[in-house]
């Protein structure tokens, strides 16, 4: 068969490090088949499924579970991320060792969902993955300075009357990590990087030599905290939406290289965990369907940077190295075939996605995914899942 790509955009398989998948335990919210639906959907051929699943992703058994299902659903490589505390509490590394040597090969071990507020845990966390060339991908989260916390702390807040989550409690928590990892000499990845302070610590880091890299979300190089005015919990995410002026540095910082990859966050939730009182929402927004489109609907990247962001560099990150985003001439390629010049309205009730939690619903975007390929075979054709 043949696909007629006269006008398209040929972009390598894009990879996200953040994508919530849900299962085991909130199989209604979204399954690693689902999820990989909307991923092929997004253009993804591969995606990293955090570990705040129930039970949390902490043994081997848990991480070979969900690299099972993903390889059954055969759409996009499923790489499970490990947790790197032992359930919820955060208090005991989880077996870091035993997850990197399981049949799921994990690379990546994040505390998103269970911050590690110890730094004597974190800096062990550290010191363990350095021995295989893992990474700690680090939720930016200080839990101390968040309690109660509804939105961004600022004059938005300030007007509703909401508690406030400071920038400081992401920027503090990242200067702490990237100062451990500089000790150690271990690998540490920021997850969604919301606010210019955070910014101007990952350039320092950088130029220190540190072993730091960073990712920043499409809804926060979007949307800002005027949106909780709406009292639409659709809007309510962690870390939350910040001001003008964050979103102006994350959008330079993306350019520079300061912040490395676009990852989605993806964060499937059931209606009745969003269609409630913004105070006792669930945070979190869908992103796989949308991420390349909101991308460009931001704009200021060229097309190669579009692929160094959302597919090679976080390839490298993941150490996905095997999945070929620069295949060999003649070898199996994943790849993306994007139509720049379409553009479409997204509708919450079309998604593949099982949940409906989309921040951009109604809004017409440009560039569509006309067709994915995984190990060269199509995983996606004129928009539709093969499977
Ligand atoms: O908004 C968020 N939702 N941020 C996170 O870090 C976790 C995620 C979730 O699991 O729903
Ligand atoms: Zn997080
Ligand atoms: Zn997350």
């Amino acid at each position: 068969e043949r696909i007629d790509g006269d006008g398209l955009v040929a972009l390598p398989g894009l990879v996200d490090l953040h994508t919530h998948l849900r299962e085991p335990g909130r199989e209604d919210a979204e399954t690693v088949a689902t999820g990989s639906r909307a991923a092929a959907l997004g253009g993804y051929t591969a995606v990293c499924a955090m570990a705040n699943t129930d039970p949390v992703a902490d043994t081997a058994g848990v991480v070979e579970q969900v690299w099972r299902l993903g390889r059954e659903a055969g759409l996009v490589d499923v790489r499970p991320v490990g947790a790197v505390t032992v359930g919820l509490a955060g208090e005991r590394l989880a077996e870091l060792g035993a997850m990197a040597d399981s049949a799921a090969a994990v690379r990546i071990f994040s505390d998103d969902g269970h911050c590690v507020s110890d730094p004597r845990l974190m800096r062990r966390a550290l010191e363990y993955v350095k021995a295989f060339d893992g990474v700690i991908a680090q939720h930016a989260e200080e839990p101390r300075l968040t309690v109660g916390a509804l939105m961004h702390e600022g004059e938005t807040s300030a007007r509703l009357g909401l508690t406030g989550w400071p920038a400081v409690a992401e920027e503090a928590i990242i200067a702490r990590d990237a100062l451990l990892a500089g000790h150690v000499g271990a690998r540490l990845h920021i997850c969604h990087v919301s606010t210019a302070g955070s910014v101007d610590i990952i350039r320092w880091a950088k130029q220190r030599g540190v072993r730091i890299t960073a990712e920043v979300t499409p809804h926060h190089l979007l949307l800002t905290d005027v949106r909780a005015e709406s009292y639409d919990p659709v809007f309510k995410v962690n870390p939350p939406l910040r001001t003008d002026a964050d979103v102006l540095a994350l959008r330079e910082a993306l350019k520079d290289g300061t912040i490395d990859a676009v990852a989605t966050d993806h964060a499937p939730h059931a209606t009745e965990d969003k269609e409630c009182e913004w105070a006792y929402a669930r945070p979190g927004m869908l992103g796989l369907e949308t991420a390349l489109s909101i991308v460009l609907e931001v704009g200021g990247l060229t097309w190669d940077e579009v692929a160094e962001r959302m597919s090679r560099t976080p390839a490298r990150i993941a150490g996905l190295a095997d999945h070929g985003v620069d295949p060999a001439p003649g070898a199996p390629a994943n790849l993306t075939l994007v139509d720049p010049a379409a553009r479409w309205q997204v509708d919450p009730g079309a998604l593949a996605s099982r949940s409906r939690n989309t921040p951009f619903a109604g809004m017409t975007l440009p560039g569509r995914v006309v067709a994915t390929f995984l190990n060269g075979e199509p995983t996606v054709l004129d928009g539709k899942v093969m499977k």
